[in-house]
C-alpha cells in the first residue's frame, strides 16, 4: 500500500478545498480566489471562484520568465510528411502572441468561440493557445469527422472564426479540408465570418476571397498581443463528444480548475518533472490531445511531442521506438489499440532492438479497455511498467490510475488501479445502492467532481443534468459499468449506454442509426459494437427493409456504409451491415441491442425475460456468421 497515496486521497475527499487550494499554489494567478469551491448551486460546481488567471500565460510565458525560454516546448514529428520542427518556449511565445494578434484582427474577443479543424501540426497548438491568451473559447473538431458533424458543432458553438489547414494526410491519401468545410458551411445555419487556412506543401487550397485568409500572410502582418486575465471559472474550451443521440455534447472546460488539475497530474499521475520529455500519441481532436499533448505538459514545463503519423505503416512498426529514442521520451501515453497494431505487425518486437529506449520509464495506456494480453506483451517487449488509467472527455484527466507520483501499487491486469484523488467513486445498482465488491454496477462519482470536471454542457444545463446527474442524485454518472475488487481496485467492464469505443475513439451507435434510418429502403435499424482484435470494437448495422423493397442487399449495404462515411466520417469505421427480417425486441418494443452484441461476441447470455419472440435471436446469429461473428 502506498501511504502517500492513501493520505492524499483521504485528504482530497475530506478537505477538498484545502487539498486543491494547496495544489493551486503551483499555478500563477493575477487574483486569488474568494472560495476554492463554490458549491451553492448543486449540481453546478465552480472551482476557484473569484480567481483570475490565464492558461496561456501559465503554459508559455511564465516558463520564459522563469528561465525555460531555450528549452524545447513542442517537438513536431511527422513521419507521414518526413518533417520535424522544434519550438522552444521562446518560439512558442512568439508564435502564439503573434497569432493571438491575428485572432484579434478578425474581431475575436474574450468569450468568442473559435473552431479549429486541423491535422496534427504545431499551428493547431498555436491556435489553441492563442485563443486561451485572449480569453477566446476554442472548440477543436477531429479531422476524421465529415461535413455534417462539423456543421453540428458550428451551429452549437457559433464560432466567429475558424482555423484550418489546406489538408490532412492519411496513409496513401491526402484529405483536402476546404471542400469538407465548404459543405459544412452549406449545411450549417451559422457560418464563421473569417477562416484562416494554413497552406501545406502537400496540397494547397483555393481560398474564397473575403472569407478565407492565408495563415502565414496573416501572421506576417500581425501585431503580437499579451495575455489577458480571465476568471478561473471562464470557459477555456468546448470539446464535443459523442452522446447517445446524433447530437454531440459540448463539454466545457474552465480555466482555473483545469490548470490546477493538469499541473498536478503530470507529477501525481505520471511522475514527471519539469523539463522531462513526454509524448501523448493521440490527436488534438480528442481530450487526450487537449490535456496531454497541449495543456498539462506545457503548464508543467515539460517538452511535449506532437506526432503526425500512425503506429504502423509510417513507415513501419518501429516508428514509436524511433520517436522515443530520438527525442529522449521519458513516458509515452497512447491507446491500447496502437500497441495492438504494433504487436500485429511486429509480434516479436524486432524493431525494438534498433533503438535505445533507456530514457523511457513508463508506458501509460487509456482511452479504451486495456486487455491483459496487450499489456503483458508491451511489458515483455519494453521491459518497463505499463500503466492503465481510466478517464473521459468530461473529466479531462484520470478518474482511476496507479498514481506513480504518490507511490506505486502492484499492477493487476484488467484494472486501472484505484480512484485518483478527488474522485469518490461508488458502484451502484439501478436503485442507487452501492453493490458489494465483485459485483458489476454503474460507476458513479460522488459530487462535486474535482477540478477540471465539466461544470456543465455548452448552452445546455438541462442536458448536463439529464445526461449525468438525473439517474443517481448526488452523483455524476460516468456511463461506464464496472466493479471493485476486495483490494479497492476498480475494473471498467463496459458502457451502460449505446456508446462504443473504436480504436480509442468514442462513437455513438445512436448517431449511426440515425444515418441508416435515413436510407430510403430502411424501415428500422440497429447498430451495435462488436469485439474487434485490433480496434477493440467496431460497429455493425442491422437493417429491416421497407415492405416491397426487393433490391440487392449488397447494394443497400454499400450505400449505407457510404452514407455513414459521408455523414459522420471515416473515423466511424462503419464497414459492415446486414439485412434481417426483424430485430429482436422486448414486448414493449425496445430493441435488445445488448443481447445482439452478446450473440455477435459469442458470449453466453440469459434469455431476456421480456423478449417478444426468441426465434429472432437465431436469425440474428445466422445474419452475423457471414460477417465473421457469432462463431
Ligand atoms: N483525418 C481524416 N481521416 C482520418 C483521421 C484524420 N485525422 N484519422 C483517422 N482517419 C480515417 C482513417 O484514414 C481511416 O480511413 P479508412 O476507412 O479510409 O481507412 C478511418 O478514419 C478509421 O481510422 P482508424 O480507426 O484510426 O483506423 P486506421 O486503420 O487508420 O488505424 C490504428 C488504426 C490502430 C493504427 C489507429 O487507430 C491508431 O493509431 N490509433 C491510436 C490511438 C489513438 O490515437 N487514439 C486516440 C485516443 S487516445
Ligand atoms: P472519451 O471521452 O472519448 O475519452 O472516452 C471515454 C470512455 O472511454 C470511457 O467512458 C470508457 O468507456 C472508455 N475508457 C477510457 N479509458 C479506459 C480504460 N482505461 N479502460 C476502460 N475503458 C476506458
Amino acid at each position: 500500500m502506498s501511504q502517500q497515496f492513501e493520505d492524499a486521497y483521504r485528504r482530497s475527499l475530506e478537505d477538498p478545498a484545502g487539498y486543491w487550494g494547496d495544489l493551486a499554489e503551483a499555478i500563477d494567478w493575477t487574483k486569488r480566489w474568494d472560495r476554492v469551491l463554490d458549491d451553492d448551486r448543486p449540481p453546478f460546481y465552480r472551482w476557484f471562484e473569484g480567481a483570475e488567471t490565464n492558461t496561456c500565460w501559465n503554459a508559455v510565458d511564465r516558463h520564459v520568465d522563469n528561465g525555460r525560454g531555450e528549452q524545447r516546448a513542442l517537438i513536431w514529428d511527422s513521419p507521414i510528411t518526413g518533417k520535424q520542427r522544434i519550438l522552444t518556449y521562446n518560439d512558442l511565445k512568439n508564435e502564439v502572441s503573434t497569432f493571438a494578434g491575428v485572432l484579434r484582427k478578425h474581431g475575436v474577443e474574450k468569450g468568442d468561440r473559435v473552431l479549429i479543424y486541423m491535422p496534427a501540426v504545431p499551428e493547431a497548438v498555436i491556435g489553441m493557445l492563442a485563443c486561451a491568451r485572449i480569453g477566446a473559447i476554442h472548440s477543436v473538431v477531429f479531422g476524421g469527422f465529415a461535413a455534417a458533424e462539423v456543421a453540428k458543432r458550428l451551429d452549437d458553438a457559433t464560432p466567429k472564426v475558424l482555423l484550418t489547414a489546406s489538408c490532412g494526410i492519411e496513409p496513401g491519401r491526402i484529405i483536402p479540408y476546404m471542400p469538407i468545410l465548404n459543405q459544412a458551411f452549406e449545411i450549417a445555419a451559422h457560418v464563421p465570418s473569417s477562416v484562416v487556412v494554413l497552406a501545406r506543401e502537400e496540397q494547397t487550397a483555393e481560398l474564397k476571397p473575403g472569407r478565407d485568409h492565408d495563415w502565414d500572410e496573416e501572421a506576417a502582418g500581425a501585431n503580437p498581443v499579451d495575455w489577458v486575465p480571465v476568471l478561473a471559472t471562464d470557459p477555456l474550451y468546448i470539446l464535443y463528444t459523442s452522446g447517445t443521440t446524433g447530437k454531440p455534447k459540448g463539454v466545457i472546460r474552465d480555466n482555473g480548475g483545469h490548470a490546477v488539475a493538469m499541473h498536478w497530474s503530470m507529477k501525481g499521475v505520471y511522475d514527471l518533472d519539469p523539463g522531462d520529455c513526454w509524448w501523448a500519441a493521440s490527436d488534438i481532436g480528442w481530450v487526450v490531445g487537449h490535456s496531454y499533448i497541449v495543456y498539462a505538459p506545457l503548464i508543467h514545463g515539460n517538452t511535449t511531442i506532437m506526432f503526425e503519423g500512425k503506429p504502423v505503416g509510417t513507415p513501419d512498426a518501429g516508428v514509436f521506438w524511433r520517436v522515443i529514442a530520438e527525442h529522449g521520451v521519458k513516458a509515452l501515453f497512447t491507446a491500447p489499440t496502437a500497441f495492438r497494431a504494433i504487436k500485429k505487425e511486429d509480434p516479436k518486437g524486432e524493431f525494438l532492438s534498433k533503438y535505445d529506449l533507456s530514457k523511457m520509464d513508463t508506458l501509460f495506456l487509456a482511452g479504451e479497455r486495456a486487455d491483459p494480453d496487450t499489456i503483458q506483451w508491451a511489458e515483455r517487449m519494453l521491459d518497463k511498467p505499463v500503466i492503465d488509467h481510466w478517464w473521459q472527455t468530461e473529466t479531462g484527466w484520470a478518474m482511476a490510475a496507479n498514481c506513480l507520483g504518490l507511490g506505486r501499487f502492484p499492477v493487476k491486469y484488467g484494472s486501472p488501479t484505484k480512484p485518483t484523488p478527488g474522485y469518490d467513486i461508488d458502484i451502484l445498482d439501478d436503485a442507487g445502492h452501492a453493490v458489494p465488491d465483485g459485483e458489476i454496477g454503474a460507476i458513479c462519482v460522488k459530487l462535486p467532481l474535482p477540478p477540471s470536471g465539466l461544470p456543465t454542457l455548452w448552452n445546455n444545463d438541462e442536458g448536463y443534468i439529464e445526461s449525468y446527474m438525473a439517474d443517481f442524485p448526488g452523483y455524476y454518472k460516468t456511463g461506464d459499468a464496472g466493479m471493485y475488487d476486495e483490494d479497492g481496485y476498480i475494473y471498467i467492464m463496459s458502457r451502460t449506454d449505446d456508446l462504443i469505443n473504436t480504436a480509442g475513439h468514442r462513437l455513438s451507435t445512436g448517431a449511426m442509426e440515425e444515418v441508416l434510418s435515413r436510407h430510403q429502403d430502411v424501415a428500422e435499424c440497429a447498430v451495435i459494437g462488436v469485439a474487434d482484435q485490433l480496434k477493440g470494437q467496431v460497429p455493425v448495422g442491422f437493417m429491416v427493409l421497407k415492405a416491397g423493397v426487393n433490391r440487392e442487399h449488397d447494394a443497400i449495404v454499400k450505400e449505407v456504409v457510404q452514407m455513414v462515411r459521408d455523414d459522420i466520417g471515416a473515423v466511424a469505421s462503419f464497414r459492415q451491415a446486414t439485412v434481417v427480417n426483424r430485430l429482436p425486441k422486448t414486448r414493449s418494443g425496445k430493441i435488445l441491442r445488448k443481447t445482439m452484441r452478446q450473440i455477435a461476441d459469442g458470449e453466453d447470455f440469459p434469455m431476456p425475460a421480456t423478449i417478444d419472440d426468441p426465434v429472432i435471436l437465431d436469425e440474428i446469429a445466422q445474419a452475423l456468421k457471414p460477417l465473421g461473428y457469432a462463431g
